[in-house]
């Protein structure tokens, strides 16, 4: 009885809450954050379960984030779901990685839509099974006009492959004269990258206590501000994306120059 009374929230933990969006609120929001979802197989592993229980539990934290992301007002929301290296895994867990979208959007779907949220990708999607394909295909064109929260799955991306490929596509456009070698610049750079629409991340989060950032959007995050934590991705939570925000507040961004009150 008394632990299923603590799994219901009092009107005074509800009012705690509240007041703490409400504090988060009162400071600038990161209009993208990034997570890499990291520690599904340990948190599998200390319950004795097969690694696909954790990816399991990983996907019903994927929803509630993306809930929490919305409540924050948080713009994009760009999640590392599949890295072209995680193929080296054995089949049946690529098998399981590659039929979570679609369970994912299976339950989920009528609540992004109702939810404004607009589903994106990117990766490399020719590689995926074509039921996971039409999935995502499916969710990407019922939440196409959607303009609240863009939930951005990276599916069998790698930031290496991303930057050769963009630099063979600018090659191309130079040779025909599209475009001129002058006009190359950051920002004409970053348009031949996948996230060519969406803004550079704010805030990357890393779960599981890994400190790195194994292959995942490289040049977008040359400025961004980095928040590594020690929950596995299963057990990450609402509070845990709050303290990520809460802590993005309390940095000073200078993206190599000063603030107005370091100028002497
Ligand atoms: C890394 O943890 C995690 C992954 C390779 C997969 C991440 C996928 C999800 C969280 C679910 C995605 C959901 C949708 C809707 C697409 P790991 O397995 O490497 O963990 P470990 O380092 O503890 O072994």
């Amino acid at each position: 009885m008394f632990n299923k009374m603590k799994l219901w929230k009092t009107s005074k933990d509800q009012d705690g809450q509240d007041d703490r969006i409400s504090q988060i609120l009162a400071h600038p929001i990161p209009d993208h954050v990034a997570i890499i979802m990291d520690g599904n197989g340990r948190w599998a592993k200390k319950r004795t379960l097969p690694r696909i229980a954790g990816h399991h539990e990983g996907m019903k934290t994927v929803k509630k984030v993306t809930k929490a992301a919305n409540k924050l007002g948080i713009k994009i929301l760009t999640l590392y779901a599949f890295s072209t290296e995680n193929w080296k895994r054995p089949k049946t867990e690529v098998d399981y990685l590659m039929k979570l979208p679609e369970q994912f959007l299976n339950s989920f779907l009528p609540e992004l839509i109702e939810e404004n949220v607009k589903v994106s990708t990117m990766g490399d999607m020719d590689q995926l099974p074509v039921s996971t394909r039409r999935a995502v295909d499916h969710a990407k064109e019922k939440t196409k006009n959607n303009d609240g929260l863009i939930l951005n799955f990276a599916l069998n991306y790698g930031s290496r492959s991303e930057i050769i490929d963009a630099i063979k596509h600018l090659a191309t456009d130079v040779k025909k004269g599209i475009i001129s070698e002058e006009d190359i610049d950051n920002e004409c750079f970053s348009t031949y990258l996948m996230t060519k629409s969406l803004k550079d991340p704010d805030l990357l989060i890393r779960t599981s206590g890994e400190v790195r950032l194994s292959n995942f959007m490289l040049w977008q995050l040359a400025y961004t501000e980095l928040y590594f934590m020690d929950v596995l991705w299963p057990d990450f939570s609402e509070e845990h994306l709050f303290e990520a925000v809460e802590s993005f507040q309390k940095r000073s961004r200078r993206y190599g120059g000063l603030l107005g009150e370091e100028i002497q």
